[in-house]
């Protein structure tokens, strides 16, 4: 027998075989254990094939799972992006709209309130001439102005004249001109005037105004007796303001 193979038959391979193991029979089951491994390699690389598959599924169905859900939450976020988007565009139209309307209705505005400036221009020109006012029975009608003098006997304290003065629908006299004054003073003794001291210690006019200048104050006043003259009267006799406590008692003079 030789050694070497080259040149040699499937049986002499298997001869040469042979050589190497003890006897035919012990190399058939040489054999056969041979193949029970190849066969159980080969099932084991099935199966580790196999789980490789499902495992690879598996994670594909997760990753779907992922992109589907992410899909979705991307599409819902887009979709708010554009709504939001559509709102704005629709505001911003809206808002223009809005500024068109408020130029035209503010030249709307200027043209009434420009209107209404001469109207009541020539109704001042009108009053001044004297020709459209007419009071109430019972008020007095002086440089087209009309006032109420309270009747004679009655005295009231400021705060109650003024009361009264707005039930009428006016309020205090405001006394603007010396014509006026002297037309005041010649009422009665003393009389409530619409001048008070407000909080800042400076003199106001019922309609919130402030007193502007000297005024017609007496020589020495307002002199704040006791720091309690808060209110101003005019008397017949002194035809000049002074300032007294607003609890007192006189006769009032009321404008419309
Ligand atoms: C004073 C006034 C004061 C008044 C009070 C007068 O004698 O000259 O300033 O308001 O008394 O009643
Ligand atoms: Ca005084």
């Amino acid at each position: 027998m030789s050694v070497a193979f080259s040149g040699k038959s499937r049986e002499d391979e298997g001869d040469g075989w042979n050589l190497m193991t003890s006897g035919r029979t012990h190399n058939s089951g040489w054999r056969s254990k041979s193949s029970v491994c190849l066969i159980g390699a080969a099932v084991a690389c099935l199966g580790l094939l196999l789980l490789t598959m499902i495992l690879v599924a598996k994670n594909t169905s997760a990753i779907n799972q992922w992109d589907t859900k992410y899909e979705k939450l991307i599409y819902e976020l887009t979709k708010g992006r554009d709504d939001l988007r559509d709102e704005r565009d629709q505001l911003m139209i809206h808002s223009s709209n809005l500024t068109k309307e408020m130029e035209i209705l503010r030249g709307q505005y200027d043209t009434v309130a420009a209107s209404r400036d001469k109207l009541q221009a020539k109704l001042d020109t009108l009053n001044v001439n004297g020709t459209d006012k007419s009071c109430l029975q019972g008020w007095i009608k002086f440089n087209n102005k009309c006032y109420y003098i309270s009747a004679h006997g009655v005295t009231k304290t400021w705060e109650n004249s003024r009361k009264d003065c707005q039930e009428r629908g006016a309020d205090l006299v405001i006394i603007t001109t010396r014509d006026e004054m002297d037309f005041v003073k010649r009422s009665y003794g003393v009389t409530w005037i619409g001048l008070f001291r407000g909080k800042e210690d400076t003199w106001k006019w019922v309609d919130g105004t402030e007193l502007k200048g000297r005024g017609f104050w007496q020589d020495g006043e307002p002199n704040n007796v006791d720091g309690e003259e808060n209110c101003a009267e005019v008397s017949r006799s002194a035809a000049a303001w002074n300032d007294v406590p607003c609890s007192r008692k006189f006769s009032w003079v009321c404008e419309d």
